[in-house]
């Protein structure tokens, strides 16, 4: 045989992947060599069996064995929230971790049927594993539970206040006028552009309320000018004005006071602040008595000093009527106010709002939401808990609060209209209804961003276990770790 034909042949042995057995001789030939003879005695004694220990190999050869592997998470940083059930992989859901690389915000919505373990899942992701991360954890418990609100337990087992307000004068206050709310929102030194509601906001969003209609623009300015004049009268006295010194500013101005609106209007000015001024004194005395009417209570004012976990107890206030949306309202805006003055002090700072459609009605509801628009530049995470979304009409606040999140976290539904609501509110794939409606108690399927959706099964420690159990109301009987933790 020529060279020249020996050399491709042997080239074509190797291209065509047949095994290069025997000797060069043999290769070049392109013929296989025979099987070698098993030989009976070798076989006694185990030659052909398989080797015990391992043998040598090459990443090359090891590639047949890789036949489905997952792609794993490459985030390491934040919150654990429980197992991707498909794939049983601890799977982070942490609104400060997500961003920038996963969503462009840090509000979070928690949607279920009641039962389902919403609010498991937010005491303990949202609220005790956040304390642990470092992070700062406001709590306004709507949710009464043996004649406390839901959160008491957790606040009981850290250590802190649970601030709680009742109607009446017999509880906390926040003051609508709390000097920590500044004006208009601004704070000197704050950063730029991240202005929250101001007193002057939040006061026209309570009267809008409370006399049903919008103000007028003589309504606006009466109101504008007497709470700056009983901020400067209040000031004087060494003390904090309260709404009931707008009110009777409103309602008996001093004669001069209407010089703000030139000699044309001066004395008719007077009469601009009737309607505002008769709601107010009626909030004052009412609906809003003992609540946010007085200076605020000094548990209320340290309260982000003295304890990472803010425990605000609004529970026993009435749903029907305002308090409870004012209440709501005013925390929120206050809590906002104090992020935005602290600018060169960053606290990453979590605010859980379940039952969240009493803060999205209304005026302030309008106020809750601007607030919420500014939780990148205030680093304020919002967690809210909704039910039955089909039950609210679309174009609703509530809607758009639940449409503004980035975290998405659904529970079981069992109604189909609630779970195709769901699925069209974000944008989740066709089919994915029936998906909602099977899940079991603590499991959810989690959206990020515009990463895929996946399956999150919740775990909880025995300790977090005892600590947002809520079926022994229901049952009469304590979870088993419900009775170490309140008697240690
Ligand atoms: N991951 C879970 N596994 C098993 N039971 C759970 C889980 N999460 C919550 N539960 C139980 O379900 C009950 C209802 O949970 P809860 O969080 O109060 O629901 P929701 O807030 O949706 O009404 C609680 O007693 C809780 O202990
Ligand atoms: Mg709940």
């Amino acid at each position: 045989m020529p060279r020249a034909e020996q050399k491709r042949l042997s080239r074509n042995v190797i291209e065509f992947g047949q095994p290069m057995t025997g000797s060069p001789a043999e290769a070049r030939r392109g013929t296989r060599r025979q099987m070698p003879r098993r030989r009976r005695l070798l076989d006694r004694h185990g030659w052909y069996e398989p080797r015990p220990e391992g043998a040598w190999t090459t990443t090359r050869q090891a590639e047949a064995w890789n036949l489905a592997t997952n792609r794993r998470r490459t985030r390491t940083d934040g919150v654990l929230a429980g197992l991707n059930t498909i794939s049983q992989e601890a799977e982070i859901v942490d609104a400060f971790a997500s961003y920038g690389a996963e969503t462009s915000g840090i509000n979070i919505v928690v949607i279920g049927d009641i039962g389902r373990g919403k609010s498991s899942w937010i005491k303990t992701v949202c609220v005790l594993r956040q304390l642990v991360a470092g992070r700062q954890v406001v709590v306004l418990d709507k949710k009464p539970q043996a004649g406390v609100g839901e959160y008491t337990s957790i606040a009981t087992s850290l250590g802190a206040q649970s601030i709680r307000f009742r109607t009446g004068g017999t509880g906390a206050r926040l003051n609508l006028l709390d000097p920590a709310i500044s004006t208009g929102g601004d704070h000197t030194g704050g950063l730029e552009g991240v202005v929250p509601a101001g007193q002057e906001a939040l006061v026209l969003a309570v009267l809008t309320d409370a006399m049903g209609r919008r103000l007028d623009e003589r309504e606006k300015a009466a109101v504008g000018a007497g709470l700056a004049k009983v901020t400067v009268a209040a000031r004087g006295t060494g003390r904090d004005p309260v709404i009931r010194d707008l009110a009777m500013q409103l309602l008996d101005p001093d004669p001069a006071d209407g010089a703000d609106f030139g000699p044309r209007w001066s004395t008719r000015a007077l009469e601009w602040g009737l309607e505002p001024g008769l709601a107010l004194l009626r909030l004052a005395d009412r609906d809003l008595r003992g609540l946010v009417d007085a200076p605020t209570s000094p548990a209320v004012r340290d309260a982000l000093d003295t304890h990472p976990l803010v425990h605000f107890d609004v529970s026993a206030l009435p749903t029907d009527g305002p308090a409870l949306r004012v209440v709501m309202t005013a925390a929120n805006t206050w809590l906002a106010n104090r992020l935005a003055a602290r600018s060169s002090r960053y606290q990453q700072t979590i605010l859980v709002v379940e039952e969240g459609w009493h803060v999205a009605a209304g005026s302030t509801g309008e106020i809750f939401r601007a607030n919420l628009k500014l939780s990148r530049g205030l680093a304020l995470s919002t967690v809210s808990a909704f039910h039955h979304p089909a039950d609210q009409p679309a174009g609703s606040p509530a809607r758009s609060l639940m449409a503004e999140a980035s975290i998405v976290v659904l529970f079981g539904q069992s109604r189909a209209d609630d779970a195709l609501d769901t699925v069209r509110l974000y944008r989740l794939p066709e089919g994915t209804e029936d998906t909602l409606m099977r899940l079991g108690r603590g499991q959810a399927l989690v959206k990020i961003g515009s990463r895929d959706p996946f399956l999150l099964t919740h775990i909880r420690s025995p300790y977090e276990i005892a600590l947002t159990d809520t079926d022994a109301a229901i049952t009469g009987v304590a979870s088993p770790h419900t009775q170490e933790v309140t008697s240690s």
